[in-house]
């Protein structure tokens, strides 16, 4: 795992938007897994601009998201569906037909979500799969105890999920109590992974996802099962870590 620890915010998307960027430029018809969450906004801003500058394009890429809420139309506003096509999709000029979103309203809400994970295996896969964390470790909406080997399923939602993403919504009730997520397995099926995380409120479960020992408990610490996971952070989510120096030296040290 490469854990790349920057000053600020700013430089955590900048410097993540310069992965995702390499790989596009390298591949146009790249497939990316996309996050949603206050965590990678940054990240697409930063990507919308080097769009806009003609330094990249999505036009022939695609996109899988990693979860959604069950039970919200999709017009509402906080569905992924809409948070994708708001904030992906239109500013990255995705093709909407290439982008793709769990149904969380499917009558057969398993079935659905079988199909999806079959669907990015019939892509090809993806190439890249943007993460953020939760404040108890979670990875897409995969909670404390999601099995490794776990697809894209239904969830139950944590309580302290719930809590965390209430200020998205009017009111805690508001908040869906079920989800559909890409399951482990299937985050770690992703050729890269990289994982954004800022401010002091995620340094615990960063801490426990990069240094702790692998478990299910801390659903993110799979990221150490994988060959090609990036880590990137600002000071503040590292400052539980006991390796912080060690990782300040290897990413500007780096032999490639
Ligand atoms: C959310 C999402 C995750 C996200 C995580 C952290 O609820 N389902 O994909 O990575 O929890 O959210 P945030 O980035 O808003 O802190």
């Amino acid at each position: 795992m490469e854990v790349i620890i920057l000053e600020d915010a700013d430089e955590v998307s900048q410097v993540a938007a310069s992965i995702v960027a390499d790989i596009i430029n390298a591949q146009p018809r790249a497939v990316l897994g996309l996050a949603t969450g206050s965590s990678p906004r940054g990240l697409y801003r930063e990507l919308c601009s080097r769009v806009q500058a003609g330094e990249i394009s999505f036009a022939q890429a695609s996109g899988f998201a990693l979860d959604e809420y069950v039970g919200l139309p999709r017009e509402h506003p906080e569905s992924y569906a809409s948070v994708i096509a708001r904030e992906i999709v239109g500013p990255l000029g995705f093709d909407p037909h290439h982008v793709h979103v769990p149904d969380g309203r499917a009558a057969n809400l398993a079935a659905a979500a079988q199909e999806y994970d079959d669907a990015i295996r019939a892509a090809g896969g993806i190439d890249v799969q943007i993460l953020g964390i939760g404040t108890n470790g979670h990875l897409g909406f995969n909670e404390p105890t999601s099995s490794f080997a776990s697809r894209t399923r239904i969830k139950t939602l944590a309580p302290q999920t719930r809590k965390d993403n209430a200020r998205f919504f009017d009111s805690l009730e508001d908040v869906p109590t079920h989800c559909v997520t890409q399951g482990i397995g299937t985050i770690l099926d992703a050729r890269a992974l990289v994982l954004v995380a800022q401010g002091d409120t995620k340094a615990a479960s960063v801490a426990d996802a990069i240094e702790g020992p692998v478990t299910s408990f801390v659903p993110a610490s799979a990221l150490q099962l994988h060959r090609h996971a990036t880590v990137v952070i600002d000071v503040a989510a590292a400052s539980r870590l006991q390796l912080a120096a060690y990782y300040r030296h290897t990413y500007p040290n780096k032999i490639i």
